[in-house]
């Protein structure tokens, strides 16, 4: 992490907490203070309204899992960016995996669902990864820097974008890349970046998602080009969320 990319550590609950959750929420908000990195809760969408005004004047930021690419209209059950803003979501996580494999989204969807979060004021967290396959045949870096390359639109700068590198493989198995392996994807997003926004590239931030734990924590979020964490289930327990935004050095 450099000094000009503020640390982002982002909880993914996914299908995940009723309005009970709330207790858990109050919790990681309290255990914030004094903390050096950005956090935020990615909660289901019926409780981003009751979250957001819960945690408003504290440091923990409320985002949206998903929208769609339209301001309103006939999409019976999507939600719109606008609508994530109206019920006090600051970002929204776009193009996660279970997203593109459950929803047959592609790259272009993504890449359309980034402008309406754009339109909205949205901040969206772009995610890629490869598969198990895909990792085994050497081809991680390549897919990575195809998806960035494809999801992202032009306009991107360090204020309006954030991209997590979560490989498919990883997510909810409890397994996880060597930093190695980590330290070279980033590195090749990094560089694809470069490529498109020139300078601004130095200041977007890549998080790491994928069985994002407290204990190993520490070391993801030391190794190159690791702005962050993208977490899935340790975000749901406020008591492993919280190590985990302890662990920014
Ligand atoms: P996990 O999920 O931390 O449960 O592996 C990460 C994610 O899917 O964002």
């Amino acid at each position: 992490m450099t000094a000009e990319r503020r640390p982002l550590i982002a909880g993914n609950w996914k299908m995940n907490g009723l309005r009970a959750a709330k207790s858990e929420l109050r919790t990681v908000a309290a255990g914030l203070a004094g903390l050096s990195a950005e956090t935020m809760i990615c909660p289901p969408f019926t409780l981003i309204g009751a979250f957001a005004a819960d945690v408003a004047g504290t440091q923990l930021m409320i985002g949206g899992q998903d929208c769609h690419p339209a301001e309103s209209g006939a999409h019976t059950g999507d939600i719109s960016a606008e609508m994530l803003r109206d019920a006090g979501a600051v970002a929204v996580i776009l193009g996660h995996s279970e997203r593109r494999i459950d929803h047959q989204e592609g790259d272009a969807i993504v890449k359309a669902k980034v402008k309406a979060a754009w339109r909205a004021g949205l901040l969206p967290v772009v995610c890629v990864g490869e598969t198990l396959v895909e990792r085994d045949a050497g081809e991680a870096a390549a897919v990575v820097t195809r998806q960035v390359r494809q999801s992202v639109p032009d306009g991107a700068t360090a204020v309006n974008l954030v991209v997590a590198y979560e490989p498919i493989w990883a997510i909810g198995t409890g397994r996880t890349p060597t930093t190695d392996d980590v330290a070279e994807v980033h590195g090749a997003i990094r560089h694809i970046l470069g490529e498109r926004f020139g300078a601004e590239a130095n200041g977007i931030r890549i998080l790491y998602g994928g069985s994002v734990k407290p204990d190993n924590a520490a070391a993801l979020l030391a190794t190159a080009d690791v702005d962050g964490a993208l977490v899935g289930g340790a975000s749901l327990k406020a008591a492993d969320f919280l190590a985990i935004a302890r662990a920014v050095g």
